[in-house]
């Protein structure tokens, strides 16, 4: 059985303070046994001091990038190991924004991707087209090449560690959610895609995530489709009394 999962994806927000206090107001709204695995993403600078408000929760951590290398040369980056040796066990990579800005090519995921895994990592795996590439028809090519070319060449034993976001780059930020029958259309097309080429238990037991514009009045019909398994969150988790509600939309 698949899990659901619920993560909230930070970017580049909050301060030290910022952070305590969206933590304390998790906790004040979290209800006790949620359905789904909850996590939530802050920047690095507060990575540790939510690991440690959180680690008595059911909340799970993650990092928002990581780099592919154990250690060296790479000024302001961040290894796995330095991640696992302050508690922190997931990280999202592939994400738009990272690739538009920092030119993260399906080559460089490859590599981070088999950094976090051979770490004993769980990565939440971001792909999606672009606006004007859904207008051209080409949204299921350009999701297959992101993740055949970054995921499926990992031995079928690393999927156990792999969520998977879909994200289309038109509906990050800008209000404009994906409906639930284009995200569905996707998630089910990815999914024949992991049974095609890694096989059907790994194609049944991935969480395949939507990411776009989710909000509370948005969450359950969206999380309603049979191959949507939950959702990457981005300014509704600013928000604990909205984040929880998306929590709770199962
Ligand atoms: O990683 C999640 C993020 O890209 C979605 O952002 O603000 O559209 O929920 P948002």
């Amino acid at each position: 059985m698949r899990k659901k999962i619920v993560a909230g994806n930070w970017k580049m927000n909050n301060d030290l303070s910022e952070t305590e206090e969206l933590i304390s107001q998790l906790k004040l709204q979290m209800v006790k046994d949620p359905e789904a695995t909850v996590m939530v993403a802050p920047s690095f600078t507060s990575l540790y001091p939510a690991f440690q408000a959180l680690k008595d929760t059911p909340i799970v951590v993650a990092a928002q990038n990581m780099n592919a290398a154990k250690s060296g040369a790479y000024t302001g980056e961040v290894s796995a190991l330095m991640l696992k040796s302050i508690g922190i066990n997931t990280v999202i990579l592939g994400h738009s924004e990272r690739r538009a800005q920092f030119k993260e090519s399906n080559e460089m995921l490859a590599e981070k991707v088999k950094t976090a895994i051979d770490n004993e990592m769980d990565v939440i795996f971001c792909f999606g087209e672009e606006l004007n590439e859904r207008k051209a028809g080409k949204h299921f090519d350009v999701v297959e090449t992101q993740l055949k070319e970054s995921l499926f060449q990992l031995p079928k034993s690393a999927w156990k560690n792999i969520i998977l976001a879909y994200e289309p780059v038109w509906a990050i930020g800008t209000g404009e959610t994906a409906s639930p029958e284009q995200a569905q259309e996707i998630h089910a097309h990815v999914r024949s895609l992991l049974e095609k080429n890694v096989g059907k238990e790994v194609a049944e037991n991935t969480s395949i995530l939507y990411g776009g514009s989710v909000k509370p009045n948005n969450a359950s019909e969206i999380f309603a489709k049979d191959d949507v398994d939950g959702g990457l969150i981005g300014g509704a988790s600013l928000n604990a009394v909205d984040f929880v509600k998306i929590v709770n939309a199962f």
